[in-house]
């Protein structure tokens, strides 16, 4: 049995787990920003890096207290070093570093959205994961809308990503223009809730022949939509609705289009948009294999996924240097390890 400690501080959700073997949550700690950022629409970096400082060893001692462990315990401490904001991500890492090496343990960096992938096998119910092989991963969330290609644990290859926005950035604006609250895609999906999504037809970017997403001109189409109503009252759950469907009739049709392609044997949809339900609705609808959707609380931000990813990658004794810097813009191809 070996229990890792996950941290995650890549974005605005301070997080920290203790995962045992990589598959069983002993506790899952979340300290959200949201209140801290609705005000200004958007995350605002220096202060998510601030109050990531205030809460990061509250939240650590309480998910080590919550699963009834101490650091002796520990097996390794994992942190996410990448792909995230900079000063939010040195909080974590920092933090991971000094808690590493003063309780001799090994750190291991992980790259965010590969803890997201794992998160797909945190949940039991969950099927095939020693050899769940080839499959494709639809990641999505605040910042990437990638579809990856897994031919094995850890082994990555980008078929397509967006070309412009990511999936959760075009929620969040569409929602601002809409006038609703931040983070956008849930206000999006609960104001859709008493929508027709048939009331407009909006663009899709099919991109033909290639496995790419660009959500500019749907966001545009959106933006002309809104003004064309100009003093009228605004139908924001039709407008909602119907630009909730335009995103996963995409996202949906691509994802199976190349599981189909790759001969995969499941499909995992990962990343904070997966919350989405009728993304998440779509895709079972649609696809012929099975589908992965972790549990909505594993979708979002948290350290759980941290340690299920470097569960793996510690069972194959990869381990991370004192020197291990952050990532703003890692790569899920290029995530950080060494053999020791
Ligand atoms: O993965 P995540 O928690 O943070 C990043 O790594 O970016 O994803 C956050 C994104 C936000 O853009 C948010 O609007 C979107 O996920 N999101 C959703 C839903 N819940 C969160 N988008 C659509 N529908 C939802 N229910
Ligand atoms: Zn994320």
């Amino acid at each position: 049995m070996n229990l890792i400690l996950g941290i995650e501080t890549s974005c605005d959700e301070t997080a920290a787990s203790v995962v045992q073997d990589g598959r069983v949550i002993l506790s899952n700690v979340v300290a959200t920003q949201i209140d801290l950022h609705a005000q200004y629409g958007g995350v605002y970096p220096e202060l998510a890096s601030r109050e990531h400082v205030i809460k990061i060893i509250p939240v650590i001692e309480e998910a080590l207290q919550s699963a009834g462990v101490a650091f002796r315990d520990l097996a390794a401490i994992a942190v996410t070093h990448g792909p995230g904001l900079a000063g939010s991500l040195l909080v974590g890492v920092n933090a991971a570093k000094a808690l590493a090496f003063a309780n001799d343990l090994p750190l291991i960096g992980i790259n965010h959205l590969e803890g997201h992938i794992y998160a797909s096998w945190l949940d039991d119910r969950n099927l095939v994961f020693e050899n769940p092989f080839p499959l494709i991963a639809l990641l999505v969330s605040g910042g990437h809308s990638e579809l990856v290609l897994m031919r094995d644990h850890g082994a990555y290859q980008q078929l397509g990503c967006t070309l412009h926005d990511a999936a959760g950035e075009a929620f969040d604006k569409a929602a601002r223009l809409l006038g609703l609250t931040y983070p956008g895609g849930p206000a999006i999906q609960k104001a859709a809730d008493a929508g027709n999504s048939d009331a407009f037809k909006l663009p899709r970017a099919w991109l033909k022949g290639t496995y790419d997403f660009s959500f500019s001109g749907l966001k545009t189409a959106v933006l002309h939509l809104v003004q064309s109503f100009k003093d009228a009252p605004l139908p924001v759950a039709d407008i909602a609705a119907s630009f909730q469907v335009a995103v996963a009739d995409v996202l949906v049709e691509k994802t199976v289009r190349a599981a189909d392609e790759y001969g995969a044997k499941q499909i995992i949809l990962a990343g904070g948009v997966s919350a989405n339900a009728v993304l998440r609705k779509t895709m079972l609808e649609r696809a012929e294999i099975p589908v992965i959707i972790p549990p909505i609380k594993l979708c979002m931000d948290n350290g759980a996924m941290i340690a299920a990813a470097a569960a793996r990658r510690f069972a194959r004794g990869e381990r991370s240097g004192w020197d291990l810097d952050v990532v703003p813009a890692l790569k899920l191809q290029n995530s950080e390890s060494r053999i020791q």
